[in-house]
């Protein structure tokens, strides 16, 4: 087995999104930054109101699928075909917009802290034009496994391999085939997992340090940010003195053309042009065929 190394750091930066929702993005900062599958991850975590409060109003989303992992606090999704989703503590929507979604993210809560993630995952050029689906995944539907000296994992996606063998997380897809793992790591503990030596691996870590690679090369993964790492087919996390929370992130990366234009991803221009007009026209996504309402410029 070969232990993947680090092969880069990506800091994240801040920014601000919906109606100034301020948050850390690291995959997706720049144009074309992406981490094939993953195109964007945003980690959001305020104790001000006034950083989040305006929330995400509606928007579209064309050619992908965005996952939100609540930490703390209380997020509510409504959407254009009715579906309505709560999102508490410890708390997972994966939705694959395909074809289109417009959709609002509100906050639920006027005071106290507001913390979690949102991940983008792109579709391939077949799927990117699925009707749109859900699955809102309540934290109690969330395995979680033992790993090294008191450790745990939350599967979201994926698998993780903890003491008592192989947990199967409650999200699998066949052309990604994402991993979406949260680590709550003890002092100095070791996680160590395998993956598809195929797979495109990063780590994003939020609370305390750590460090990844063969025990002999361990390189440490500054806060707020994402390390890349190289090929192989195991990975070694090792966590500081203080702990660690990290999440584990890996995808089959598609290898397909990506041209995007804020929350439309598609594979050619045309494509793109013809999500932008389905949008303005009020022909955007709907599973029963019907119009939805016109609609302005997209907010990018
Ligand atoms: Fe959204």
């Amino acid at each position: 087995m070969q232990t993947r190394l680090l092969q880069s750091i990506l800091p994240s930066v801040a920014t601000t999104d919906g109606a100034g929702v301020k948050l850390r993005r690291s995959i997706g900062q720049k144009p074309g930054l992406y981490l094939d599958p993953f195109l964007m991850l945003d980690a959001f975590g305020t104790e001000k109101p006034e950083d989040y409060i305006q929330g995400f109003p509606a928007h579209p989303h064309r050619g992908f699928e965005t996952v939100t992992y609540m930490i703390e606090g209380h997020m509510r999704h409504e959407d254009h075909l009715g579906h309505v989703g709560d999102l508490g503590p410890g708390d997972v929507q994966w939705m694959t917009a395909g074809r289109g979604i417009i959709h609002s993210e509100m906050p639920m809560q006027t005071e106290g802290r507001m913390r979690g993630f949102q991940l983008w995952i792109n579709l391939p050029n077949a799927r990117k034009m699925d009707p749109p689906s859900y699955r809102d995944i309540d934290s109690s539907e969330i395995p979680v496994v033992e790993c090294g000296e008191g450790s745990r994992i939350r599967v979201i996606a994926g698998y993780a391999d903890g003491h008592k063998g192989r947990v199967q997380g409650p999200i699998a897809r066949a052309d990604t085939q994402p991993f979406f793992l949260d680590l709550e790591l003890t002092r100095e503990a070791l996680c160590t997992q395998t993956i598809d030596p195929g797979h495109h691996v990063f780590v994003y870590l939020y609370e305390g340090t750590i460090e990844v690679g063969p025990q002999s090369q361990m390189q440490s993964v500054p806060i707020d940010s994402a390390g890349i790492l190289g090929a192989g087919d195991r990975i070694e996390i090792k966590a500081g003195v203080n702990g660690a929370r990290a999440l584990l992130l890996a995808g089959h990366p598609l290898n397909e053309p990506i041209v995007q234009y804020g929350p439309f991803v598609m594979n050619t221009r045309a494509e793109i042009e013809r999500a932008i007009q389905d949008y303005q026209s009020g022909q955007f996504a709907n599973t029963n065929g019907e119009q939805t309402r016109k609609q302005p410029s997209p907010t990018l």
